[in-house]
């Protein structure tokens, strides 16, 4: 069987920011993505989560919609939905980037950069990201 292997990305506002929420998200994170075959990476700054799910349609969007109910974050919105061939992070059950790769300041994030930004540069920060994530075991 052809499985649709499709991509969300979405961007929220973190609520209560610090380590252990942090931690505890990944955990939760890695934890139902092994289990639900989803692969993905989640950009972290105190204003802002950028995350991308990939995989099986039906696992990404049910991963979505109780991501969207999480209270540990506000104004959960849509980014990007789309069908895909290959996974850009199929060594991650979520890889963690503290915003290393992040090309907006947060200025510009409370000026709502991204409700302009085009797909295309949303999608060049996770290829990049993915370039630089190699090709380690299982996180
Ligand atoms: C920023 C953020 C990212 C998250 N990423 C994922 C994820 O990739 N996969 C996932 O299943 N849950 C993720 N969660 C956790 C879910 O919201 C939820 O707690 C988890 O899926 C368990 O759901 P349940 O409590 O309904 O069983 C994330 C939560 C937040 C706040």
């Amino acid at each position: 069987m052809i499985t649709n292997l499709i991509q969300i990305v979405y961007v929220s506002q973190p609520f209560g920011f610090d380590e252990p929420t942090l931690a505890g998200i990944l955990l939760d994170a890695r934890r139902c993505n092994k289990r639900d075959d989803v692969t993905g990476a989640l950009v972290c700054r105190d204003d802002i989560y950028l995350q991308l799910l990939e995989g099986p349609e039906g696992a990404v969007r049910a991963a979505y919609a109780r991501i969207s109910r999480d209270d540990r974050h506000a104004r959960v919105k849509e980014l990007l939905n789309r069908k895909i061939q290959t996974r850009l992070f199929a060594n991650w059950a979520m890889l963690h980037d503290p915003a290393k790769t992040w090309i907006w300041t947060e200025e510009e994030i409370a000026d709502a950069a991204l409700d302009r930004a085009e797909p295309t540069e949303i999608i060049k920060v996770f290829n990049d990201l993915s370039d630089r994530s190699g090709k380690p075991a299982v996180h």
